[in-house]
C-alpha cells in the first residue's frame, strides 16, 4: 500500500499535466499518479487532448486521423486550441473551481514542443494562441516523461502494429520531426525549471512511478507552505 502524503483540504484546485513523445509510457503513470491522488481521497478529473469534451474528441479525429493528410501547420495548431477551449470551458475550470484535482494527458507544452519546434511555428505563434485560449489557467506542474526519440517512436510505433491499427499523423512523422520535439520539451523545461519537471522514461515503471508520485508531492508541501505564508 502506498503511504498517503497529501492530504485534501479545500481550497482551489491543482492542475498537474503529463507531456512527452508518443511511447514514453506517459498514459500509464498518469494513470498510477491518479490512483495514488484517489487513495490519498482527492477528488481527481482526469482528461486529455487533443479531446477530452464531445467536440474536442471530434477535433482529436481530424488530427490524428492518417486519412487527413496534411493540415497546414498554423490548421492543426487552432484545431489543437479550439479542441483546449472547449476543454478549458467545460471540463478544466470549473473543476478547478470545485477544488479538485485535474490531471490532463498533454495540455499546452504539447503545442510549444509539437507545433512551435516540430512545425517549427515557433514559440511567439503558440503563445499568441495560449494567451487568449489559456490565459492564466496554466499548469501548476507539468511532468515531462523524456525518452530518446528513435526508442520512443519505435515503441509508438510497436504499439500500433501489436494493435493491427495504422500509425497517427504524428506518429507517422519521421525522426527529425520527433527530435525536433524533444529538443522542445528540453527547452521549454529549462525556460520554467519550478513548473516544469523532466523526468526520464528509460527506467522502470515503479522507479518512475515513485520520481513522479514525489513531484507531486512536492508540489502539494509548496502549495501549503504558500497557504500558511497567507494565513500568517
Ligand atoms: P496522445 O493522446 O498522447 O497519443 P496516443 O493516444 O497515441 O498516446 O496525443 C496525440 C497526438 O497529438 C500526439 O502525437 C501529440 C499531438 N499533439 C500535438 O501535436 N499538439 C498538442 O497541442 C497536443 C495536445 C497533442
Amino acid at each position: 500500500m502506498l503511504g498517503c502524503k497529501i492530504e485534501r483540504i479545500m481550497q482551489p484546485g491543482l492542475f498537474i499535466t503529463f507531456e512527452g513523445l508518443d511511447g514514453t509510457g506517459k498514459s500509464t503513470q498518469l494513470r498510477r499518479a491518479v490512483q495514488y491522488l484517489r487513495k490519498c481521497g482527492h477528488r481527481v478529473v482526469v482528461t486529455r487532448e487533443p479531446g477530452g469534451t464531445c467536440t474536442g474528441e471530434r477535433v482529436r479525429d481530424i488530427l490524428l486521423a492518417s486519412r487527413t493528410g496534411k493540415l497546414a501547420p498554423l490548421a492543426e495548431l487552432a484545431l489543437m486550441y479550439a479542441a483546449r477551449a472547449q476543454l478549458l470551458e467545460e471540463v478544466v475550470r470549473p473543476a478547478l473551481a470545485r477544488g479538485n484535482v485535474v490531471v490532463s494527458d498533454r495540455y499546452n507544452t504539447a503545442s510549444f514542443a509539437y507545433q512551435g519546434y516540430g512545425r517549427e511555428l515557433g514559440a511567439a505563434t503558440v503563445r499568441a494562441f495560449d494567451r487568449v485560449i489559456c490565459g492564466s489557467t496554466q499548469p501548476d506542474l507539468t511532468i515531462i516523461l523524456d525518452l530518446d526519440p528513435e526508442r520512443a517512436l519505435g515503441r509508438a510505433l510497436g504499439r500500433e502494429q501489436q494493435r493491427q491499427s495504422r500509425p497517427d499523423r504524428f506518429e507517422a512523422q519521421g525522426l527529425a520531426f520527433h527530435k525536433r520535439v524533444r529538443a522542445g520539451y528540453l527547452a521549454i523545461a529549462r525556460s520554467a525549471p519550478e513548473r516544469i519537471k523532466i523526468v526520464r522514461a528509460d527506467q522502470s515503471i515503479g522507479d518512475l512511478q515513485v520520481q513522479i508520485r514525489a513531484l507531486i508531492e512536492s508540489l502539494f508541501a509548496r502549495r501549503d507552505r504558500k497557504r500558511e505564508m497567507r494565513e500568517s
